[in-house]
């Protein structure tokens, strides 16, 4: 072993031992040693400097969130251990109610994760091999990686560079006889221009299916004015519940959403076999549930999502007025067309973003690039025949977008800090 080595053990241990003795569940104390040891490492090697806030600053804080809500939570999963109902037990049906009048749709239904809401979805959709699907290539890769699964044709359309979002110009022009749906991503927590594109579908029969994954409780105002809820505008919503999400179980788990019925039911049986009668199935299906227990979680989670992205909202506030005024910097535009609930909190840097990306790390602030490769130019899409060029803005946002920790629990200490390290690095 080295002498750094061994330096850095000693410094785990000593961070470590007092942090863990006062916390009694032993479960807890196995993540927080991760995530502590980590920090430990973190700091030893780049010497945070020594006004960074007291605790390491997080991408997402799901610790403190579980302890805020920590009683609430174990007794609602000591209640699905006592029932032994871990599949389709009593949680599953009230959260899908509470999360039906939420979001003001008469069919939920929840599903195992975002990737497989997004491809029971298209299964719905009487498809055939060979139809297009016109989606952004500025996206997680899982809102293409389904129309591919399913032999369907994924057709790219640039987004605007402000919002991140599909551009309704550029899927209009690629919309032709094969196309089907138009799939946007309300990426990053705000809606896509979805009037636009309900036009263009009604003029082509067309569907839309809304990728939700990124922001669930948003808001989308139409031109009158009228509202509805993210995932409940086009033919039928996705969304994730993956643990980092606006609405994060603890595992994975899903929804999707509809007004339609009939549609609902036909959703409801592709989750489950293909089946409405057991043993019996009418359709091919998969099998995808959201299990009991991260129901629970999600239905306690699910009281305070508005209260969770009001504070997200608040420290994005609060993120526009530090960087107000720094020309290097775009902050995050809002839509007119809908609420933000920011689950990412993305700037725009056209000069020196992964200096200052290293620059920021090295003051003990994390951040991610979301996405840093196009779906377009992604290897296992090459098929496709998309060539560097072909996207314009994405291939210029993936060299420009830099995301700053962004969480509910997010405090002023540590946006301050943030801005000022931001702004010491382009003024200094
Ligand atoms: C835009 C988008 N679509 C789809 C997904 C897929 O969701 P999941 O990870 O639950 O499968 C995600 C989540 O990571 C996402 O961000």
């Amino acid at each position: 072993m080295s002498g750094g080595e061994e330096h850095l053990l000693f410094f785990q241990r000593a961070v470590m031992d007092p942090y863990c003795e006062s916390l009694p569940d032993l479960s807890i104390i196995g993540r927080l040693r991760q995530g502590r040891a980590d920090f430990a490492i973190f700091a030893v090697r780049n010497r945070i400097p020594m006004n960074a806030p007291s605790k390491p600053i997080q991408m997402v804080d799901l610790q403190t969130q579980y302890q805020d809500i920590r009683k609430e939570v174990d007794a609602a999963i000591a209640g699905v251990l006592g029932s032994t109902h871990f599949i389709n037990g009593g949680a599953v049906k009230e959260f899908t109610a509470h999360l039906a009048d939420y979001l003001g749709v008469s069919e939920v239904v929840p599903c195992g994760n975002g990737t497989d809401a997004l491809q029971i979805a298209l299964m719905a959709l009487d498809l055939r091999p060979g139809d297009e699907v016109i989606t952004s290539p500025f996206t997680f890769i899982a809102t293409a990686e389904v129309i591919a699964l399913l032999g369907l044709k994924p057709v790219f359309a640039d987004v605007q560079a402000d919002t991140f979002t599909l551009d309704p110009g550029e899927v209009e022009r690629r919309i032709s006889p094969r196309t089907r749906v138009i799939l946007p991503v309300h990426l990053y927590g705000q809606c896509a221009h979805m009037e636009p594109l309900l036009e263009m579908a009604s003029h082509h029969g067309l569907a839309i299916v809304e990728d939700n994954a990124q922001a669930i409780g948003a808001r989308y105002r139409y031109a009158d004015r009228k509202e509805a809820m993210a995932g409940t505008i086009g033919t039928i919503g996705c969304t994730s519940f993956y643990p980092s999400k606006n609405l994060g179980a603890y595992g994975d788990g899903g929804a999707i959403m509809t007004r339609d019925a009939a549609l609902g039911e036909k959703l409801r049986m592709i989750c489950n076999h293909g089946s409405r009668v057991r043993y019996y199935h009418d359709v091919v299906g998969v099998n995808s549930r959201l299990d009991t227990l991260q129901a629970a979680v999600l239905d306690i989670k699910l009281k305070r999502l508005d209260d969770y992205n009001r504070r997200r909202q608040e420290a994005a506030d609060r993120y526009d007025k530090g960087l107000a005024g720094l020309p290097e910097v775009v902050a995050p535009a809002r839509a007119a067309w809908s609420t933000h609930v920011f689950h990412q909190y993305t700037i725009r840097v056209a000069r020196d973003r992964d200096v200052l990306q290293n620059y920021l790390r090295d003051a003990g602030i994390p951040t991610m690039i979301y996405y840093p490769v196009p779906l377009h130019l992604q290897p296992a899409y090459k098929a496709y025949g998309y060539v560097p060029g072909d996207f314009p803005v994405s291939e210029k946002l993936m060299h420009e977008v830099l995301s700053l920790p962004m969480h509910p629990e997010l405090t002023a200490e540590e946006t301050t800090y943030i801005t000022g390290k931001i702004r010491s690095f382009f003024q200094d």
